[in-house]
Protein backbone atom coordinates (compact mmCIF):
# COMPACT_ATOMS: atom_id res chain seq x y z
CA UNK A 1 0.00 0.00 0.00
CA UNK A 2 1.35 3.32 -0.61
CA UNK A 3 1.04 6.73 1.08
CA UNK A 4 0.87 9.98 -0.70
CA UNK A 5 0.47 13.24 1.07
CA UNK A 6 -2.14 15.43 0.26
CA UNK A 7 -0.84 18.78 0.58
CA UNK A 8 0.92 21.82 -1.31
CA UNK A 9 2.77 22.91 1.55
CA UNK A 10 6.52 22.61 0.56
CA UNK A 11 8.21 22.08 4.02
CA UNK A 12 5.30 19.92 5.09
CA UNK A 13 6.11 17.60 1.76
CA UNK A 14 9.33 17.41 2.64
CA UNK A 15 9.73 16.65 6.16
CA UNK A 16 7.42 13.54 5.71
CA UNK A 17 9.46 12.70 2.12
CA UNK A 18 12.99 12.66 4.50
CA UNK A 19 11.12 10.14 7.08
CA UNK A 20 10.82 8.22 3.78
CA UNK A 21 7.07 6.87 4.16
CA UNK A 22 5.86 8.76 1.02
CA UNK A 23 4.76 7.67 -2.18
CA UNK A 24 3.84 10.55 -4.10
CA UNK A 25 1.59 14.06 -3.25
CA UNK A 26 -1.61 14.78 -4.30
CA UNK A 27 -3.21 18.65 -4.66
CA UNK A 28 -6.36 20.41 -5.86
CA UNK A 29 -7.18 24.15 -6.48
CA UNK A 30 -9.21 24.01 -2.70
CA UNK A 31 -5.71 22.48 -1.48
CA UNK A 32 -3.56 25.03 -3.64
CA UNK A 33 -5.27 28.10 -2.31
CA UNK A 34 -5.39 26.90 1.84
CA UNK A 35 -1.62 26.28 1.21
CA UNK A 36 -0.97 29.81 -0.27
CA UNK A 37 0.14 29.22 -3.73
CA UNK A 38 -0.84 32.12 -5.92
CA UNK A 39 1.95 30.62 -8.52
CA UNK A 40 0.40 27.46 -9.48
CA UNK A 41 3.36 26.91 -11.83
CA UNK A 42 6.20 27.47 -10.04
CA UNK A 43 4.92 25.67 -7.18
CA UNK A 44 4.03 22.44 -9.48
CA UNK A 45 7.68 22.74 -10.44
CA UNK A 46 9.12 22.61 -7.03
CA UNK A 47 7.28 20.07 -5.98
CA UNK A 48 7.70 18.25 -8.60
CA UNK A 49 11.06 18.44 -8.66
CA UNK A 50 11.44 17.52 -4.78
CA UNK A 51 9.31 14.25 -5.36
CA UNK A 52 10.96 13.28 -8.32
CA UNK A 53 10.76 10.75 -9.29
CA UNK A 54 7.43 10.28 -7.53
CA UNK A 55 4.09 11.03 -8.82
CA UNK A 56 2.59 14.84 -8.36
CA UNK A 57 -1.57 15.03 -9.10
CA UNK A 58 -2.43 18.41 -10.36
CA UNK A 59 -6.18 19.37 -11.09
CA UNK A 60 -7.56 20.90 -14.40
CA UNK A 61 -9.60 24.14 -13.94
CA UNK A 62 -12.14 24.64 -15.82
CA UNK A 63 -15.58 22.52 -17.01
CA UNK A 64 -14.71 23.03 -20.84
CA UNK A 65 -14.00 19.35 -22.16
CA UNK A 66 -11.58 20.85 -24.89
CA UNK A 67 -9.95 23.45 -22.81
CA UNK A 68 -9.28 20.36 -19.81
CA UNK A 69 -6.89 18.59 -22.74
CA UNK A 70 -5.46 22.03 -23.06
CA UNK A 71 -4.73 22.26 -19.44
CA UNK A 72 -3.81 19.38 -19.12
CA UNK A 73 -1.17 19.21 -21.83
CA UNK A 74 0.55 22.81 -20.33
CA UNK A 75 0.09 21.05 -16.81
CA UNK A 76 2.44 17.88 -17.75
CA UNK A 77 4.73 19.57 -19.56
CA UNK A 78 5.82 21.32 -16.55
CA UNK A 79 7.82 18.10 -15.10
CA UNK A 80 7.62 14.34 -16.24
CA UNK A 81 6.34 13.12 -12.85
CA UNK A 82 3.08 15.72 -13.15
CA UNK A 83 -0.28 13.21 -13.22
CA UNK A 84 -2.95 15.27 -14.35
CA UNK A 85 -6.41 15.01 -11.89
CA UNK A 86 -9.21 15.41 -14.40
CA UNK A 87 -13.25 15.28 -12.73
CA UNK A 88 -15.11 12.26 -13.43
CA UNK A 89 -17.84 15.02 -14.63
CA UNK A 90 -18.11 18.83 -14.96
CA UNK A 91 -20.43 20.71 -12.69
CA UNK A 92 -22.96 21.14 -14.89
CA UNK A 93 -22.91 16.85 -15.38
CA UNK A 94 -21.31 16.69 -18.09
CA UNK A 95 -19.02 13.17 -18.40
CA UNK A 96 -15.30 13.55 -18.66
CA UNK A 97 -14.41 10.00 -19.63
CA UNK A 98 -13.42 11.46 -23.31
CA UNK A 99 -11.05 13.67 -22.07
CA UNK A 100 -9.43 10.59 -19.37
CA UNK A 101 -9.11 8.61 -22.30
CA UNK A 102 -7.67 10.92 -24.68
CA UNK A 103 -5.06 12.02 -22.63
CA UNK A 104 -4.05 9.10 -21.32
CA UNK A 105 -3.59 7.55 -25.02
CA UNK A 106 -1.35 10.67 -25.38
CA UNK A 107 0.89 9.94 -22.98
CA UNK A 108 -0.78 11.75 -20.13
CA UNK A 109 -1.12 9.91 -16.78
CA UNK A 110 -4.25 11.09 -15.34
CA UNK A 111 -5.81 10.36 -12.20
CA UNK A 112 -9.80 10.64 -12.21
CA UNK A 113 -10.67 12.82 -9.54
CA UNK A 114 -14.21 13.87 -7.71
CA UNK A 115 -14.91 10.00 -7.84
CA UNK A 116 -18.72 9.52 -4.98
CA UNK A 117 -19.62 6.07 -6.23
CA UNK A 118 -18.00 2.56 -7.93
CA UNK A 119 -20.57 3.63 -10.84
CA UNK A 120 -18.40 6.39 -11.96
CA UNK A 121 -15.16 4.08 -10.86
CA UNK A 122 -16.12 1.40 -12.89
CA UNK A 123 -16.61 4.21 -15.80
CA UNK A 124 -12.90 5.89 -15.13
CA UNK A 125 -11.23 2.53 -15.38
CA UNK A 126 -12.56 1.89 -18.38
CA UNK A 127 -11.64 4.96 -19.74
CA UNK A 128 -7.89 4.33 -19.15
CA UNK A 129 -7.36 6.68 -16.13
CA UNK A 130 -3.79 5.55 -13.88
CA UNK A 131 -5.78 6.79 -10.45
CA UNK A 132 -8.93 6.45 -9.34
CA UNK A 133 -9.66 9.47 -6.50
CA UNK A 134 -12.45 8.31 -4.21
CA UNK A 135 -13.25 10.90 -1.99
CA UNK A 136 -14.13 8.66 0.65
CA UNK A 137 -15.02 11.49 3.80
CA UNK A 138 -17.49 13.01 1.01
CA UNK A 139 -19.09 9.75 0.42
CA UNK A 140 -19.90 9.36 4.27
CA UNK A 141 -20.68 13.23 4.83
CA UNK A 142 -23.92 11.76 2.34
CA UNK A 143 -24.54 8.90 4.29
CA UNK A 144 -22.38 6.48 2.08
CA UNK A 145 -20.04 3.58 3.04
CA UNK A 146 -17.20 4.36 1.30
CA UNK A 147 -15.33 0.98 2.86
CA UNK A 148 -17.83 -0.67 1.23
CA UNK A 149 -17.01 0.94 -1.99
CA UNK A 150 -13.38 0.48 -1.34
CA UNK A 151 -13.52 -3.16 -0.72
CA UNK A 152 -15.51 -3.79 -4.12
CA UNK A 153 -13.61 -1.34 -6.14
CA UNK A 154 -10.22 -2.88 -5.22
CA UNK A 155 -11.65 -6.57 -5.44
CA UNK A 156 -13.51 -5.43 -9.27
CA UNK A 157 -10.55 -3.93 -10.10
CA UNK A 158 -8.19 -7.06 -9.43
CA UNK A 159 -10.57 -9.80 -11.53
CA UNK A 160 -11.10 -7.57 -14.61
CA UNK A 161 -7.07 -6.50 -14.20
CA UNK A 162 -7.39 -3.00 -15.02
CA UNK A 163 -4.22 -1.18 -14.33
CA UNK A 164 -5.84 1.78 -12.44
CA UNK A 165 -5.22 1.68 -8.76
CA UNK A 166 -7.24 3.28 -6.40
CA UNK A 167 -6.79 6.15 -4.35
CA UNK A 168 -8.27 7.08 -1.28
CA UNK A 169 -8.90 10.95 -0.41
CA UNK A 170 -11.14 12.96 1.13
CA UNK A 171 -9.38 11.88 4.65
CA UNK A 172 -11.33 13.35 8.08
CA UNK A 173 -9.74 11.35 10.31
CA UNK A 174 -6.87 8.90 11.61
CA UNK A 175 -9.95 6.47 11.89
CA UNK A 176 -10.55 6.98 7.77
CA UNK A 177 -6.41 6.09 7.19
CA UNK A 178 -7.16 3.19 8.85
CA UNK A 179 -10.37 1.66 7.50
CA UNK A 180 -9.34 2.43 4.00
CA UNK A 181 -6.04 0.27 4.66
CA UNK A 182 -8.07 -2.34 6.10
CA UNK A 183 -10.49 -2.09 2.88
CA UNK A 184 -7.27 -2.85 0.67
CA UNK A 185 -7.38 0.57 -0.76
CA UNK A 186 -3.90 0.52 -3.24
CA UNK A 187 -3.39 4.46 -2.33
CA UNK A 188 -4.03 6.61 0.68
CA UNK A 189 -3.49 10.28 0.31
CA UNK A 190 -3.11 12.18 3.67
CA UNK A 191 -3.18 15.38 4.81
CA UNK A 192 -0.36 15.88 7.18
CA UNK A 193 -2.15 16.83 10.04
CA UNK A 194 -3.31 13.00 10.06
CA UNK A 195 0.34 11.54 9.68
CA UNK A 196 0.91 13.88 12.68
CA UNK A 197 -1.47 12.30 14.50
CA UNK A 198 -0.58 8.71 12.85
CA UNK A 199 2.81 8.88 14.37
CA UNK A 200 2.05 10.03 17.76
CA UNK A 201 0.99 7.92 21.04
CA UNK A 202 0.86 9.62 24.52
CA UNK A 203 1.62 6.15 25.99
CA UNK A 204 4.72 5.37 23.48
CA UNK A 205 6.44 9.14 24.72
CA UNK A 206 5.53 8.38 28.37
CA UNK A 207 7.16 4.50 28.02
CA UNK A 208 10.45 6.01 26.00
CA UNK A 209 10.37 8.97 28.87
CA UNK A 210 10.71 6.18 31.13
CA UNK A 211 13.26 4.03 29.76
CA UNK A 212 15.51 7.21 29.39
CA UNK A 213 15.38 7.76 33.20
CA UNK A 214 15.75 3.69 33.78
CA UNK A 215 19.21 4.49 31.25
CA UNK A 216 20.04 7.61 33.40
CA UNK A 217 19.94 5.52 36.89
CA UNK A 218 21.63 2.62 35.82
CA UNK A 219 24.36 5.38 34.61
CA UNK A 220 24.26 6.77 38.74
CA UNK A 221 24.23 3.20 40.05
CA UNK A 222 27.53 2.47 37.93
CA UNK A 223 29.32 5.53 38.90
C1 LIG B 1 -7.57 14.12 -2.98
O1 LIG B 1 -7.13 13.78 -4.03
C2 LIG B 1 -8.68 15.08 -2.83
O2 LIG B 1 -8.48 16.19 -3.66
C3 LIG B 1 -8.85 15.53 -1.41
O3 LIG B 1 -8.48 14.50 -0.53
C4 LIG B 1 -10.26 16.05 -1.16
O4 LIG B 1 -10.46 16.20 0.21
P1 LIG B 1 -11.67 17.03 0.84
O5 LIG B 1 -12.94 16.25 0.64
O6 LIG B 1 -11.32 17.15 2.28
O7 LIG B 1 -11.73 18.35 0.12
Amino acid sequence: MKIFVDSANVKEIEKWLNYGIVDGVTTNPSIMLKDGVYNIDERIRTLAKLIDPLPLSVEVTTNDVNEMIEQAKQLASLAHNVVVKVPVETEFGVPCFGVIGELEKSGIKVNATVIMSFAQIMLAAKAGASYLSLFAGRVADEGGNSTEVITETVKWLERWGFKSRLIVGSIRSVGDVINAALAGAHIITIPPQYLVKMADHKYTRETVKEFLADAKKVLILMG
